[in-house]
């Protein structure tokens, strides 16, 4: 396993549609663990692999849940070529980050609760209902498979005041 490099607001990469996986190969298992193990360092309860310049529709995600001893038990869960079938009329709102937008956290109101198709690592095909953070955190992650970002559902003022941070910060870095 190896920690990659997570690319960050405004690399013009997380605009990109990714593509779907067509077959599970040890490439996509390796990508995998790779993304557990970035997402775990960075710390990130989930990742779209396009977030390591890789444009294929795969995420990994952790909602890790407590233990009766009240101990966190790691919970890796794979979803690939990942898609909505259904939404919920009802919303909630939550507050939201991105390993791609470091230390910024807003308010978004998304549907409270998805209906969910992916495959799995074993190339399975499955569908499952996400509420709660595990809604929230599968549309965010879906998202970014479309080019999409959590600070597009802000208004403009505070979007072009966060683009207008991170382009300033890379500026930075560059010179
Ligand atoms: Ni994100």
């Amino acid at each position: 396993m190896a920690i990659r490099e997570i690319i960050i607001l405004p690399d013009k990469q997380l605009r990109l549609v990714s593509r779907p996986v067509e077959k599970v190969t040890p490439e996509i298992r390796k990508l995998a663990d790779d993304m557990f193990e970035t997402m775990y360092d960075a710390p990130g309860i989930g990742l779209a692999a396009i977030q390591v310049a890789q444009p294929l529709r795969m995420i990994t995600m952790d909602l890790a849940k407590r233990d009766e001893n009240g101990e966190t038990q790691p919970r890796p869960r794979v979803f690939i070529n990942p898609e909505v079938i259904s939404s919920s009329e009802e919303t909630s709102v939550y507050e939201e980050g991105c390993l791609s937008i470091p230390e910024y956290y807003e308010e978004v109101e998304r549907p409270a609760r998805v209906r969910v198709r992916f495959t799995d690592l074993d190339g399975k095909l499955h569908e499952e209902d996400a509420e709660g953070l595990f809604a929230t955190c599968i549309q965010h992650e879906i998202d970014h498979l479309n080019g999409v970002l959590f600070v597009d559902y802000l208004s403009k003022l505070k979007r072009d005041r966060v683009l207008r941070k991170f382009t300033k910060a890379a500026r930075r870095t560059a010179e």
